[in-house]
C-alpha cells in the first residue's frame, strides 16, 4: 500500500496489489549440518543437575568442543553464577576457535517438556539483538520448539518511524540450527510455516487502524492468502446489502471506511473433511454510540485479532498441505459513533433473516460474527469455529493469558486440550442454561446482551449459538485477553500482538485431517 499521511475521512484509494505499510522483524533461520564459521554466539543449553550445572548436547556437542573445552565452558558459566533454571540466559567469552557462547537455562533435564523449551529459546532470542550470525545446538532437544521459540521471540514490532526510512534496512539476525540427522528437514520447514502464519497474525494486528481499514484489510488479506494458492472473494458494502448482511451492515455504517466480507478457500483434491473458520475483524472498536471510555481505548486495534487467526491458521493450512476442506469467512468493519451509526433499541436482520435487538452497539462483535457463522452454515461445514476479541469478560473470568473455549462439548474441550498442548493456554467454559431466557428479547429473535453483569463471556457465546446450522459442531474461543500483550514480553510472546491462538488451530485441523 502506498504510504499515507493520516486522513480522518477519505481514506487513499486501495489499490489491488494492497500490502503491510511495515511488516515486524523476525530472524533468519537456518537448519546446517555444520557450525558455520565466524559465529557470533553458540547457543547452548544447560540443565539444573542435582547439585551442579549440565551441559546439554550429546553428540553434537562432542563435535564441536573436546572434553577440557566442555569442562572450560562449565566453569566460566558456574564462576559467573548460572543455575540452569528455566529460561536463564548467561553470557560468557566460551572457548577459542568457537567463540562466546550464551547459555540457556532449562530446569531440570527429567523435567523437559515442549513449553519449556519453547519459552527458554523465545526468551534466548529476545537477547540476541545486534548479533549477525548465531548458531544453536538446542535443535537436538527438539528441533520443531525450538524453531518455534526461536523464530517467535526474535520477533519485534516497530512499526512506522521515519528514522526506518532514512536508515538501510537493518540485516537480521540468522540462527543456524545445527543437525546431522536428515530426517530434520521436514520438520524445520514445517516448524518455520508455523513461525509465519503466527507472525502474519501478529503483523495484521499490529498494524495500526489508520491504515488498516476493512478495504485495505480485505485487499491485503486477500493478496496474502493468494501468494499460496487460496482463492478468495470480497463482498464489498454494495453486495453485502444486496445479499442481506445486517449484523455486519450496521456495524461498519458509522464508519466512513465501509465494511467487507473476506471469503477465502483451501480446497485441496483429496478432503473428505469440511471445516468453517469464522474471525471476528473489528477493525477499530470505539464502541459506537454506546462509546468507550478513553483510556485504554488504543488496545483496539487488536479487535481484528478474531480474523488475523483464522487467514494466518488457513495460509498456514494450504501451505502444510493439509487434506482438509478450509474455508475462512472474515467479516470486516470500524465500530464508530456518528450521525450514521446504529443505535441501542435498533432490530437489524442478519444473514438468512434471523433479527437482533440492540442493547449495546459495543457488543458488536457478535453482530458481524451471526452473520458470518449463518452464511458459514449455508455451505453445511462438518466443522465451525470461530475465534474473536469478544468480551471484556473474558479477563475478568480468565486472566490474560487463557482463552475461553465454548460450543459443543467435545469439539470444544478438544481445541481446549490443544491449545494447552501447544503452550497457548485455553480452557472450556460452559453456556450455562438461564441464559437461554437472558438472551430473549421483546421486539426481534435475539438481543446483543443481557441485562446481567455475570457469565459476560459464555452470554456472547449464547447469542452466537443462535445462528450456528444445524448439524454443524461448533466451538467459540474468546481471544480479548490472549490476542494482545498489554504487559510485558516473556518467553516467545512480545508485547502487542501476540498471533495467539493460530498454534492451536492449524493444530486442531492437522489432527481433524489425520482422523
Ligand atoms: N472488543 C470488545 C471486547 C474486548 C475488551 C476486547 C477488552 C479486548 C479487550 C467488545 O466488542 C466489547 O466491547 N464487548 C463488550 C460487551 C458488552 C457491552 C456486553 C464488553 O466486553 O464490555
Ligand atoms: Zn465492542
Ligand atoms: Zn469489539
Amino acid at each position: 500500500m502506498a504510504k499515507q499521511a493520516f486522513s480522518t475521512h477519505a481514506p487513499k484509494k486501495v489499490t489491488k496489489d494492497a500490502a503491510l505499510p511495515v511488516r515486524g522483524y523476525l530472524a533468519e533461520l537456518s537448519l546446517d549440518k555444520k557450525l558455520p564459521k565466524d559465529i557470533d554466539a553458540l547457543v547452548l543449553a544447560v540443565f539444573a543437575g542435582e547439585d551442579s550445572l549440565e551441559l546439554s548436547g550429546g553428540e553434537l556437542l562432542d563435535f564441536i568442543f573436546n572434553t577440557e573445552q566442555q569442562a572450560e565452558i562449565l566453569r566460566q558459566l558456574e564462576a559467573v553464577g548460572a543455575t540452569g533454571k528455566k529460561s536463564e540466559i548467561t553470557r560468557i567469552p566460551g572457548v577459542t576457535g568457537v567463540g562466546p557462547v550464551i547459555a540457556v537455562g532449562l530446569g531440570k533435564a527429567e523435567e523437559l517438556d515442549d513449553e519449556t523449551l519453547r519459552r527458554a529459546t523465545g526468551t534466548a532470542a529476545r537477547s540476541l539483538k545486534g548479533l549477525a550470525t548465531v548458531a544453536t545446538t538446542i535443535g537436538d532437544l527438539g528441533l520443531e520448539a525450538a524453531v518455534v521459540g526461536f523464530g517467535l521471540g526474535s520477533y519485534s514490532y516497530t512499526g512506522l518511524r521515519k528514522a526506518k526510512d532514512d536508515a538501510k534496512e537493518e540485516k537480521p539476525t540468522t540462527i543456524h540450527f545445527i543437525s546431522t540427522n536428515k530426517a530434520d528437514k521436514d520438520v524445520f520447514v514445517a516448524a518455520q510455516i508455523i513461525v509465519e502464519s503466527v507472525v502474519l497474525a501478529r503483523d495484521l494486528v499490529n498494524t495500526p487502524s489508520s491504515h488498516l481499514y476493512p478495504e485495505s484489510y480485505s485487499v491485503i488479506a486477500a493478496n496474502e492468502a493468494a501468494k499460496f494458492g487460496l482463492s478468495t472473494e470480497i463482498l464489498d458494502e454494495k453486495q453485502l446489502e444486496e445479499q442481506g448482511f445486517g449484523g455486519i451492515l450496521a456495524v461498519g455504517n458509522g464508519s466512513s471506511r465501509k465494511p467487507r466480507l473476506l471469503k477465502v478457500e483451501w480446497k485441496p483434491r483429496k478432503a473428505t473433511t469440511s471445516v468453517a473458520l469464522v474471525g471476528k475483524g473489528i477493525t477499530f472498536d470505539t464502541g459506537g454510540i454506546s462509546l468507550k471510555p478513553g483510556a485504554g481505548m488504543e488496545n483496539m486495534v487488536s479487535d481484528m485479532g478474531g480474523s488475523a487467526t483464522m487467514l494466518a491458521t488457513i495460509i498456514g493450512a494450504a501451505r502444510l498441505n493439509l487434506p482438509l476442506k478450509v474455508t475462512a469467512y472474515l467479516p470486516m468493519a470500524e465500530n464508530m459513533p456518528s450521525g450514521e451509526a446504529f443505535r441501542p433499541g435498533d432490530v437489524i436482520t442478519h444473514f438468512g433473516g434471523l433479527t437482533s435487538e440492540i442493547l449495546n452497539t459495543d457488543a458488536e462483535g457478535r453482530l458481524i460474527l451471526a452473520d458470518a457463522i449463518a452464511y458459514a452454515s449455508e455451505d453445511k461445514p462438518d466443522y465451525l469455529l470461530d475465534t474473536a476479541t469478544l468480551t471484556g469478560a473474558q479477563l475478568v473470568a480468565l486472566g490474560l493469558r487463557t482463552s475461553g473455549v465454548m460450543g459443543d462439548g467435545q469439539f470444544r474441550d478438544t481445541i481446549a486440550e490443544t491449545g494447552r498442548g501447544v503452550g497457548e493456554p485455553a480452557w472450556a467454559m460452559p453456556i450455562p442454561e438461564e441464559l437461554d431466557e437472558e438472551v430473549k428479547s421483546p421486539v426481534a429473535d435475539i438481543r446483543n446482551t443481557t441485562n446481567s453483569r455475570f457469565a459476560g463471556m459464555c452470554a456472547a457465546a449464547r447469542y452466537l449459538q443462535e445462528f450456528v446450522g444445524e448439524g454443524i459442531s461448533w466451538a467459540h474461543v474468546d481471544i480479548a485477553g490472549p490476542a494482545y500483550n498489554t504487559a510485558g514480553a516473556y518467553g516467545y510472546t512480545p508485547k502487542r500482538a501476540t498471533g495467539q491462538p493460530v498454534r492451536t488451530f492449524i493444530q486442531v485441523l492437522k489432527d481433524l485431517s489425520e482422523k
